[in-house]
């Protein structure tokens, strides 16, 4: 496990980009494939056929035919917003395993999205799989008292997590840092919420703004959704990252009316913002000061970086933290823990304050699959991996936009990578990623899927790497990566970007027959 990686992990590539006069604005148009200590690609092992599996048969529908059945009865023909790719509407995934996934017309994709980061031991891992297969054989949902595998998972989680006394379990990452949220204004009986300009923290109305804003709604209230009550977003104070002369700012006019800071140590939903260390301490110092909650939102930091997430790796201690995505490999669970003074205010006390429930928290499956990860994460060398693949990925990448001429700046941490297509410095805030060339960003991930290799082709998002990734498919990225941008390049860019590029532009209200912006992006990363 990596617990010192400082800096070294971020490299920058600052090289000319010939092209970029040609190239679209950020916001133009914005309305073990065998040798990884015997991890194996299961690929080449499975037992059944494609065709038993329904992928890739003459009998099997197509794609195209399944999105647009999908398209008739889902909105938009998905599931989450951020799903719908513009250029990728009729992808229907059928199969997914290890770091792979097929779409239902049988190609293959080496796969860097990672369904937003969850899948941190590859897709379909066998081990989280038979645990879930296992405690399925003696136990489904109750729905009263508490199981074994629940006190099992808060005493792991406890002894992980720094900030952790109690524990609470919940099925997604939002509905951790909505209770988060609601149990620091219960504590404190105060109002206002501070959030950070390009954190996300799920879909919920407090935080439900300021995520990827078009320059000019940078330092307004730009909410991604309407439906909202102006008054809650008026009771979110959104602050520049790693700025801070202006969380002092705002704690010496707003400290006594401040319930909560929440922030994402790394700000992941942007790509990778790498924080300043003063930073995540005037945090703590402000919020301890002023008596309001420090709130580390770990969904994506959580596991993926370290078993004790940022705030081991940091040594800055929150009053809560949030966790959800890498904790089981992808099923789905979040928790949120911290100081028992706090955690003891929720409703699960008879009588206490702050009202906490949900039909399927601590369901048994996502528990046995939380537990197997967590061993696996404890017992493998998962973290040892990823990192040392980040990093070749981190330099491979550098090296091929330099032998190309083009200006970019290829950042991230650990098993997280992304390529800015800007020149240096390394982005410290939003403001810095609103030089990122969107169209290039966009443009040359919209080509990888002809390399077999997929990365989200949205504006500013983040790759991943996986424990099931191996050496051979490092090579293969940085190869398809050389030929996608080189084909971008040689087009000239790329410049219809509409619904790629913003997660903000909603207009606060709530929405009336027609009000409905299309920009209005929302959903999770
Ligand atoms: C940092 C962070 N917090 C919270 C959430 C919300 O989690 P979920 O999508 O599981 O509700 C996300 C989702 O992307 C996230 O990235």
């Amino acid at each position: 496990m990596r617990v010192d990686h400082g800096d070294q992990a971020c490299l920058v590539s600052r090289t000319t980009f010939g092209n970029a006069e040609q190239c679209s604005g950020f916001w133009q148009g914005s309305s073990c494939g065998g040798q990884h200590r015997g991890r194996r690609d299961r690929a080449g092992s499975r037992s059944r056929t494609d065709e038993e599996l329904g992928v890739n048969s003459r009998s099997a529908p197509s794609g195209t035919s399944l999105a647009e059945r999908a398209r008739r009865v889902i909105p938009g023909g998905v599931n989450s917003g951020q799903r719908s790719i513009p250029g990728l509407t009729d992808l229907v995934i059928t199969r997914a395993s290890g770091s792979r996934f097929w779409d239902a017309d049988g190609r293959e994709y080496t796969d860097y999205h990672a369904a937003f980061g969850p899948p941190l031991l590859g897709h379909n891992d066998p081990d989280v799989n038979a645990a879930v297969a296992a405690v399925g054989q003696r136990l489904d949902l109750c729905g009263v008292a508490v199981t074994d595998g629940e006190v099992e998972l808060a005493e792991t989680l406890a002894g992980l997590i720094p900030s952790i006394d109690k524990v609470l379990l919940t099925s997604t990452g939002s509905e951790a840092t909505f209770h988060a949220l609601r149990v620091s204004r219960a504590a404190t009986g105060r109002r206002l919420v501070v959030k950070f300009q390009g954190c996300y923290h799920g879909w919920h109305d407090s935080v439900s703004l300021n995520v990827i804003s078009a320059p000019d709604r940078v330092g307004v209230p730009d909410p991604i959704s309407t439906g909202i009550l102006p008054e809650v977003l008026d009771a979110t104070l959104v602050l520049r990252f790693n700025d801070v002369a202006a969380v002092r700012a705002a704690f010496a006019e707003h400290g006594a009316d401040i319930a909560a800071v929440i922030v994402e140590p790394v700000p992941h939903n942007v790509g990778c913002l790498l924080p300043d260390q003063e930073f995540l301490a005037a945090l703590r110092d402000e919020c301890t000061r002023a008596g309001s909650v420090l709130i580390f939102d770990e969904v994506i930091t959580g596991f993926r970086h370290d078993l004790g997430g940022w705030q081991r790796i940091s040594g800055i201690t929150p009053d809560l933290t949030t966790l959800g995505k890498a904790i089981a490999n992808g099923y789905p669970i979040g928790a949120l823990g911290g100081r028992a003074d706090l955690m003891d205010l929720f409703s699960t006390h008879p009588g206490a304050p702050a009202f906490f429930a949900g039909t399927y928290n601590g369901h048994p499956a996502v528990v046995a699959a939380a537990l197997a990860t967590l061993t696996k994460l404890r017992d493998e060398p998962v973290h040892e991996h990823v990192y040392r693949l980040g990093d070749r990925v981190r330099a491979g990448l550098t090296e091929v936009f330099a032998d190309l001429g083009v200006d970019a700046v290829v950042t991230g941490y650990g098993s997280v990578f992304v390529s800015y297509f800007m020149s240096g410095p390394v982005p410290r805030t939003y403001d810095d990623l609103l030089r990122n060339d969107a169209g290039m960003f966009i443009g040359y991930r919209r080509r990888l899927p002809e390399h077999g290799i997929f990365e989200l082709p949205l504006n500013l998002k983040r790759s991943h790497i996986s424990y099931a990734h191996t050496d051979a498919d490092v090579d293969r990225l940085l190869e398809a990566t050389r030929a996608a941008v080189a084909d971008t390049l040689a087009a000239g860019g790329v410049t219809e970007l509409a619904g790629t590029a913003t997660m903000g532009g909603a207009q606060a209200g709530t929405a009336t027959m027609g009000g409905a912006l299309p920009n209005a992006a929302g959903g999770g990363s």
